[in-house]
């Protein structure tokens, strides 16, 4: 299986900036890129083009947006199609994100619609699931996280799985410094892992389960060690071409 090693700019960049980082990304990562390893890259909109432009000549690179509407077009204001992202070229993008679902009000349901949406409008889809720190002192985790692949996953048939990853991102490990201890990152994709398989059976197998939360060059190779840990999915150690770089080649 390969890594997918991921980064999540948020609501960082202007198109100058964002150029930068792709082209220092490019210059430290593609020659030195093992072969089971792909880097997908969730940008802002604005600058979807233009990091597609400069990343072109770098096989193991995707470029992929954050958040799209599932519908072809019409009138929702603010929203951006999987029929436009495919317009200029972007075939990935990031659905379930906690972000989206706790600073936006996404539910189960919309981002259960998202995801096997943009899977049959030929997207790749990065799925993410995670509890809130209230919900796993509260000894809910498996609970919370079942709930999200039920519903997130629930139109999705096994042939889309080929471009399907989940990434478990617990929401308080977000931006936080604080990571998941390696018995909780664990103990979550073993759960996720297990779900897929009784869902998908032997194809299951074959879907990456990505860590996010506060992932730093320094803690990468130990994370990616982890049993059923096929990724990474990082915010702010990705915003600068050094320390990305070394995340993506631990
Ligand atoms: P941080 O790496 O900043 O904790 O963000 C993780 C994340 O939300 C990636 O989607």
């Amino acid at each position: 299986m390969q890594y997918w090693m991921s980064a999540n700019w948020k609501m960082h960049k202007t198109i100058a900036d964002a150029k930068a980082l792709a082209q220092g990304l490019k210059d430290q990562v593609n020659a030195n890129l093992p072969d089971d390893r792909i880097v997908p890259l969730f940008v802002p909109f604005t600058a979807l083009t233009a990091v597609k432009e400069i990343l072109a000549d770098a096989p193991g690179f995707r470029v992929g947006a954050q958040n799209f509407y599932p519908e072809e077009q019409g009138a929702f204001t603010g929203e951006i199609s999987p029929m436009m992202l495919k317009d200029i070229g972007i075939e990935w993008a990031l659905t379930g994100h906690s972000e989206r679902r706790h600073i936006f009000g996404e539910t189960d349901d919309l981002i259960g619609k998202k995801t096997s949406y943009g899977l049959n409008q030929g997207l790749t889809i990065v799925f993410c699931i995670g509890e809130l720190i209230e919900e796993r002192k509260a000894g809910r985790v498996e609970e919370v996280l079942t709930k999200q692949l039920e519903i997130g996953l629930a139109d999705v048939p096994a042939d889309k799985l080929p471009n399907l990853g989940v990434a478990y991102e617990p929401v308080w490990a977000i931006g936080t410094g604080e990571v998941a201890g390696p018995t909780e990152i664990e103990h979550a994709h073993a759960l996720t892992r297990c779900w897929l398989g009784k869902k998908y059976g032997e194809a299951g197998n074959a879907v990456p389960i990505l860590y996010g939360g506060s992932v730093k060059p320094e803690t990468t190779a130990s994370i990616i060690a982890i049993e059923n840990v096929n990724g990474v999915l990082v915010g702010g150690a990705s915003l600068k071409a050094d320390s990305f770089s070394k995340i993506v080649l631990a």
